[in-house]
């Protein structure tokens, strides 16, 4: 992995063979933002969150995965002194499977490793298992869980966290 400025990152995956683009997102992305956000969640955030998280937030940086120019995955995560908290990951349903949630967890670590973050968390809902299963994979496990913390079936959170320290990002692609 290679980063060729603040916002623009070159990542390899030598076993697919989907050229990918990852670069960090702003307003402009926010349509394709929208679209896959309603596409993925059953709570998906209002026009007005992402709108503050693309353009107003000092404290968030969200990246996205293109194909042919068109964005079909993004990540986000919010800086706080040493911690970066990830907010949200999703794929396009049409482009799951391909490993592009990986590239994009493979880039926000690394830009929050550049950033000197030293440990990343995140919370997800105890039924989804494929996410958790890719949180796993790059290195976090669940240190805690909110009881009835998802409002639409009062489902419980599970809070993972890792350290980000000494993570080879490149080596967990494979
Ligand atoms: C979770 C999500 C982001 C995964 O995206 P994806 O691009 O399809 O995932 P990838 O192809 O990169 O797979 C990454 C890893 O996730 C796991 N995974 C992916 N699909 C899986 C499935 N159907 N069942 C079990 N594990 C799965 C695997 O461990 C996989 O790694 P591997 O290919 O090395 O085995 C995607 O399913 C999604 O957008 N879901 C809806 C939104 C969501 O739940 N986001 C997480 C909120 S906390």
């Amino acid at each position: 992995m290679s980063a060729n400025d603040a916002n623009n990152m070159e990542i390899s995956m030598e076993k697919t063979l989907i050229v990918a683009q990852l670069r960090r997102l702003n307003i402009d992305d926010l349509p394709a933002v929208l679209e896959i956000e309603r596409r993925s969640f059953h709570e998906p955030w209002s026009e007005e969150s992402y709108r503050h998280e693309l353009s107003t937030n000092p404290i968030a940086r969200y990246w996205g995965v293109f194909i042919e120019e068109q964005l079909v995955g993004f990540a986000g995560y919010w800086l706080i002194l040493d911690e970066g908290h990830i907010s949200n990951v999703a794929v396009h349903p049409d482009h799951r499977g391909k490993g592009l949630s990986k590239l994009l967890m493979a880039a926000v670590i690394s830009e929050c490793r550049l950033a000197e973050g030293r440990r990343m968390t995140l919370e997800v809902r105890e039924s989804n298992t494929t996410a958790q299963t890719l949180y796993i994979k790059f290195g976090f496990s669940v240190a805690g869980q909110r009881p009835g913390y998802y409002s639409d079936n009062n489902e419980t959170a599970l809070i993972m966290w890792a350290d980000i320290t000494d993570m080879d990002v490149q080596q967990l692609l494979h």
